[in-house]
């Protein structure tokens, strides 16, 4: 029985990737190698759908890349490669622009959230159609699943209506792709603002990325909002600071919420934090070296992702010839 064929994609515009991106995605692409034929992208067109820089990108793309060989993603087993490298997922997403509804894409949630800054009149066009190419990115693999958090499901609703709608209209070409709800995925809380999920997108100081320094991730964590009280306890509605840290401790240390609560019994909040952070700093200290050790020889780093990009692309190419003649082209 061949193993299920998974896409993921991860977008590369902070650079580093932080704890709530691992914890919540990026340990389970991971693990998914040992079960599934999987295909991950660094998603730099994606990237650029709001304001961007374009040596910044190109940066933070290469160190996202890096970032995902050092925590675990292994070429030889999956297929790791640069959106952008791969020219067949914008050429099948205009077929797919062309089949999705004005009316459907105007309904996403996340382009009404995205666009407020810039207001819809003002947002790219590419914002809007976002969740088409997210579409194209899966459906050119002939995916059969797709890890997704809540925050995707209702794209990968879309990608699956393209999908139905393509086949329906020309005939079966593609495969129509399942959510697959990673196991054993956490979502991680910022940790000034213990009632939102982690995020680069709020203020760093409650965000702990993967590249920081040690001394930074000691510092964000001995920081963290905690509650009230002092025990060190669980309690998601009247501890969310505190739960937080227990999680993201468990996590890494790979030991159980209640076991630490004894671990912690008759200790108080500041101890968990200073165990805390050595918790972290012992994780993602290989995490950087290898990152820095594979961003130093960039050479060797293009060239793997030259032939992750060349993988893609044979399967990749396969799909848009078929959809291509398809539709008439
Ligand atoms: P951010 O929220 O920092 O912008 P992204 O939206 O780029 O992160 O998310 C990339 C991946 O990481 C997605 O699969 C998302 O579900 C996951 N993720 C992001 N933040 C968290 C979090 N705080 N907890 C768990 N998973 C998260
Ligand atoms: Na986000």
């Amino acid at each position: 029985v061949p193993l299920p064929r998974v896409l993921s994609g991860i977008q590369p515009t902070a650079g580093s990737f932080h704890l709530g991106n691992y914890l919540g995605a990026l340990r389970q692409w991971v693990a998914l190698q040992d079960t599934a034929e999987a295909f991950y992208c660094v998603v730099d067109q994606h990237a650029i759908t709001m304001d961007w820089d374009p040596d910044e990108l190109r940066r933070n793309t290469l160190v996202s890349a890096a970032q995902l060989l050092a925590l675990g993603v292994d070429p030889q087993r999956s297929t790791l490669f640069v959106q952008s490298h791969v020219p067949e997922h914008v050429q099948l997403s205009w077929v797919l622009e062309c089949l999705a509804r004005f009316g459907e894409a105007s309904r996403m949630t996340q382009f009404k959230d995205k666009s407020q800054r810039e207001g819809t009149g003002g947002s790219s066009v590419g914002l809007f159609t976002y969740p088409v190419l997210q579409a194209a990115d899966i459906l050119v693999y002939q995916a059969d699943e797709v890890p997704v958090g809540e925050d995707q499901r209702q794209h990968l609703e879309l990608t699956r209506d393209l999908a139905t709608r393509f086949n329906g209209r020309f005939g079966d070409t593609f495969t129509v792709p399942a959510a697959r709800i990673p196991q054993g995925a956490a979502k991680i809380l910022d940790l000034q603002s213990p009632e939102k999920k982690m995020s680069k997108s709020l203020p760093p100081a409650g965000c702990v990325f993967l590249l920081d320094d040690p001394r930074v991730t000691a510092k964000k964590i001995r920081s963290a909002v905690t509650d009230t009280g002092r025990e060190v306890v669980a309690d998601p509605v009247g501890k969310p600071g505190v739960t937080n840290l227990l999680a993201v401790h468990s996590a890494l240390s790979g030991r159980s919420v209640p076991e630490l609560e004894e671990h912690f019994a008759g200790r108080g909040y500041g101890d968990l934090k200073k165990e805390l952070a050595e918790v972290v700093t012992e994780f993602v200290t290989p995490v950087r070296e290898r990152t820095q050790e594979l961003l130093d020889d960039r050479a060797e780093l293009e060239r793997l992702l030259a032939a992750g990009a060349a993988r893609a692309r044979e399967v990749a190419g396969q799909t848009v010839r078929t959809a291509y003649e398809k539709v008439g082209f």
